[in-house]
């Protein structure tokens, strides 16, 4: 293995010297929430920038609050930190962090009360997720979580079963992405993405109650289809036939970037290729991501 360094109880460690108990709670109980950031490499500037660090690491300590997991670090010195971890790689490329704050303690029982809570973070080179284009898609049979029994707000890991299990289904089958039905049969979101569509000429995404994650790539998006191409947005319920009837649909997330969805259920969204807006939100996203626009220079924080 490359050297890797992982932020482990206060200090940059080899990950060879890090280990997990066999009896964490973490590992036994799924008692952990996570965010999954990038940071993107810019070959002209030789520069990378985190994108929208802070609105992560704000997120990250939110998930904390609800799962009573207290970290002993601002948003600030989270940035810090981080910055300090990919420095230690050198990354010159664009890189992926995955920061995890835990229940440490042995104990047994899932219990949120143990005061041995953990941060832990690590980094990774990541491309396209996907390693497409475009998507095929099909509605799963498991339903998403809804807020009052595992909250998808929190990025908890546990959550991350749900997603495991409908891509397990739809990727077995042959498409390339799940898309999750709420309890009340409303179209949510991805296993680790969000979702829009547009219709009659509007931007529309699925609201927050119906049990999505409040991505910052969904917030990006949304605010570059409102500033720059002058489009209604517009958050409500989508129903399942609706995603047939689409002009256009495409999906948002930090690992998954802004990619189309070409196809759901077996029909064609619109005439089956990449649409103009998800085009052009895509032409306006990847230049933000690498300090290009000064509108949104504040999104990107430079590591070196
Ligand atoms: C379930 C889920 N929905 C949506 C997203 C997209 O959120 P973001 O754009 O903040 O990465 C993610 C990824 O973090 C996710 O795991």
């Amino acid at each position: 293995m490359k050297e890797s360094y992982v932020f482990y109880q206060g200090k940059i460690l080899d990950e060879r010297d890090v280990s997990i108990s066999v009896r964490c709670k973490a590992f036994n109980y799924g008692l952990a929430c996570f965010e999954g950031i990038r940071a993107y490499w810019d070959e002209e500037t030789n520069q990378l920038y985190g994108f929208r660090m802070r609105e992560h690491y704000e997120r990250l300590l939110q998930s904390c609050k609800t799962l009573n997991i207290k970290l002993p670090y601002t948003v600030d010195e989270l940035i810090d930190i981080t910055i300090e971890l990919i420095k230690k790689h050198g990354f010159k490329t664009t890189t992926y962090i995955r920061p995890i704050a835990y229940k440490g303690s042995n104990k047994l029982g899932p219990t949120l009360i143990d005061d041995d809570d953990r941060l832990l973070i690590y980094c990774m080179p990541l491309g396209s997720y996907t390693g497409k284009d475009e998507l095929r898609v099909a509605v799963t049979s498991w339903q998403r979580i809804n807020d009052n029994m595992l909250p998808p707000r929190t990025k908890a890991t546990a959550a991350y079963l749900n997603s495991a299990l409908a891509s397990l289904e739809v990727v077995s089958r042959g498409y390339d992405e799940a898309i999750f039905l709420t309890q009340n049969g409303h179209v949510c979101e991805g296993p680790g993405e969000n979702l829009f569509m547009v219709r009659k000429g509007k931007l529309v995404t699925p609201p927050p109650s119906d049990n999505i994650l409040e991505g910052i790539t969904r917030e990006t998006v949304m605010l570059l289809a409102e500033e720059e191409l002058g489009m209604k947005v517009v958050e409500r319920s989508i129903t399942r036939t609706e995603l047939y009837a689409a002009e256009e649909v495409f999906f948002s997330g930090t690992a998954m970037e802004v990619t189309p969805v070409v196809e759901v259920d077996d029909r064609a969204v619109g005439d089956g290729k990449t649409g103009q807006v998800c085009k052009k939100i895509k032409d306006l996203f990847f230049p933000i991501t690498r300090g290009k626009n000064p509108k949104y220079a504040h999104f990107c924080t430079p590591i070196y």
